[in-house]
Order: structure tokens, then sequence, then C-alpha cells
């Protein structure tokens, strides 16, 4: 039997901790068999489908690359391309990739959607982003931090921004299932669902992990060990910009707030893209157009040594790596290790 044989990867919340911590473990060993230039072609001969309803560089990047690396041969399929949610339902469009394609990737709007794929393709499916969950950047995100601190259990990461996205979510759940304490800093109107919330506190109670979510900056960052944002307006949103900067302003990673962990080590931490150097943004509303010297992060902070986002950007090929392999390889993975 092999572990995860002909599984989709959905969300986090799908597989165990133990299982989220091999995927990380084959995802750093598969980044050391890359940089010492060993073929790993466990995907030889297959064929993946790439399905893309919102723009990406890492994500398409990454699958792309693992897909060549591990002897497969990927297929993009943009939002142009494709009947997919125009002229053809999400089940037939699954039902015809299944019959040609041993696995599919896919990133967009709804989650309902990569879940009827997994459903009804009958093949492997691989979550590259919705708007509720990014699964296979928190594979790379916790990556980064086991090979920075050597361990997980009990580190503490804070999260500073729009708490109500796919990365807040992410990083919630999966701190709380993988026993790291999480800190979420979020106006009010923006903090976590009380769903996914709740959600993290029942995974908590097992792993160990504390849970604060507060609307003060400098409480959220005390103590971090790993400092976190994500952009304040995320793809697809229809937010007035305007409003949104004024909610956030005061959860800007700058030079202060990174001192206010009192943590002189802590490391920096973005999915990326990032809005860190002069920037214009339009209000959806009005159509204005808003001038900052830096959004989320400034410069300095994302120039610093102290930021890992470029690492983080590299582990997501060995982390999307980890996950098609895991699925689709035929591997001797026991279930008996789980
Ligand atoms: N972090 C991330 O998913 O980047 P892309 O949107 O460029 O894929
Ligand atoms: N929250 C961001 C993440 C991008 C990787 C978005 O959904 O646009």
């Amino acid at each position: 039997n092999t572990h995860f044989n002909g599984q989709s990867f959905l969300k986090e919340i799908d597989f165990t901790p133990a299982e989220l911590t091999y995927l990380i473990d084959f995802g750093l060993h598969l980044k050391m068999l890359k940089a010492q230039h060993l073929p790993h072609p466990y995907l030889q001969g297959k064929n993946i489908a790439l399905l893309f309803e919102k723009t990406s560089t890492r994500t398409r990047s990454a699958f792309t690359v693992a897909a060549n690396d591990l002897g497969a041969h990927p297929e993009f399929l943009g939002k142009n391309d494709i009947q997919l949610g125009k002229k053809e339902s999400v089940s037939d469009t699954a039902k015809v990739l299944g019959s040609m394609f041993d696995g599919i990737e896919f990133r967009g709007f709804a989650q309902a959607t990569v879940e009827t794929l997994a459903k009804d393709s009958g093949v492997p499916v691989w979550n590259g982003l919705t708007d509720k969950w990014h699964p296979t950047q928190m594979i790379a995100d916790f990556m980064t931090l086991k090979a920075h601190f050597g361990h997980l259990q009990g580190l503490t990461l804070t999260y500073v921004g729009d708490g109500r996205n796919n990365m807040a979510n992410s990083l919630l759940v999966t701190s709380a299932m993988l026993g790291v304490n999480i800190h979420i800093g979020a106006p009010t109107g923006l903090q976590p669902a009380a769903d996914v919330v709740a959600l993290a506190q029942t995974y908590a109670q097992q792993s160990g992990s504390d849970i604060l979510i507060t609307a003060d900056p400098q409480v959220a960052v005390a103590g971090a060990d790993a400092l976190y944002t994500d952009v304040w307006v995320s793809m697809g949103e229809q937010v007035d910009y305007g409003e949104r900067i004024k909610q956030l302003l005061p959860f800007q990673i700058n030079a202060d707030l990174v001192a206010a962990t009192g943590q002189p080590e802590t490391i920096v931490m973005h999915c990326l893209p990032a809005f860190h150097d002069h920037q214009t943004v339009t209000g959806a509303a009005l159509g204005q157009k808003y001038q900052l010297d830096a959004i989320e992060i400034t410069d300095e902070v994302f120039n610093s040594p102290q930021a890992v986002v470029f690492e983080e950007a590299g582990n997501r090929l060995p982390a999307i790596k980890a996950i098609m392999a895991a699925t689709l390889g035929d591997l001797f993975i026991p279930d008996s290790l789980f």
C-alpha cells in the first residue's frame, strides 16, 4: 500500500498533522536532490493539466518546472483557453480532463470548483490557491520555517494584515495543526471568520499551539519568531483600496513593527507578490488613485537580511514536487507511518 496515492491536495484539513509533516520533510529532501543534481523522475510519462482562472508567477512556474523535473509533461490551460465556467460546467470539464490527464492543478476563485474537479475527474487534483485556502504555499512556508529554526513545535508566527484572506486562513489552521503558536493582527472588520477560528482551535487543543487574534499590532507581534504579511487586497476582491489602506496602515511591516517583536532574530515572510516600494493603487469605488511609498511592507524591511521571502518562493518548487510525487508517483510510503 502506498499512502497518499491517488489523493487530491485541496486543503490542509484533509490531511493529518503527521501527513503534512511528511510532505514538508519530503519537500526538503527533494530540494536537496535537486541541489545535488540527482534525478527524481517519479512521474515519468505522466501528463499534468495546469488550470488558471487567476494570474500567477510562482505557482505556475513551480508546477511547470516540478512536472518537468519529475519527468511529466505540464500543459497550461488558462482561463481564456478552455470552456470551463463559460460554455461547460466544472463537472463536465473534470470528466474530460480526467480521461486524458493523470493529474490536475487548479487556481481560481471558489473552493467548490477545485473540490468538484477532484470529485468528478477521478485523478489527483492540487489546489494552487482559491479564495479560501493556499495549501501548496503552506508546505513551502513550513519547509522554510523548519529549515531556519530546525523545528516547528513551539515557534510563534505572527500574521498581520487582511485576516480574512486565503493566506490568513491557511496560516491559522496549519500553524494550529503543527504546534506553531499563531498570532493574527488585524482590525476587527478583517479578522478571521468564526468557522476558520473554530477549526484552528480544535487542532490547537491537540498540538498545544496558542492562538491569539487581536486588533493591536504591537500585541500581535510581541515575541514573534516569524512575522508574515500578504497583500491588502487579494485577487478578485472588489473593495475600495482607500478604505483598506486606512484600516491596515497600522499593520504595515516596517522597522518599528519588526522592533516591536522584541526578537532580534525574527524572520520576515511574505508569500509574494508584494507591494514594498512606491506604488500607485486605484480605489475600486470612485477610481481614486492612492500613492504610497510602500503598502503592506516597507522596502527597507523587504530588502533586509531578516526577510526570507525569496527562499519561500524558491521552496514552492520542491513543495509542489513533494505533493505531486506523493499523490501520483507510486512511491513506497507505508500506511503504518501515519
Ligand atoms: N505566492 C504565490 O502563490 O504567488 P503567485 O500568485 O505568483 O503564484
Ligand atoms: N491573498 C493573495 C495571495 C496571493 C498569492 C491573493 O489571493 O491574491
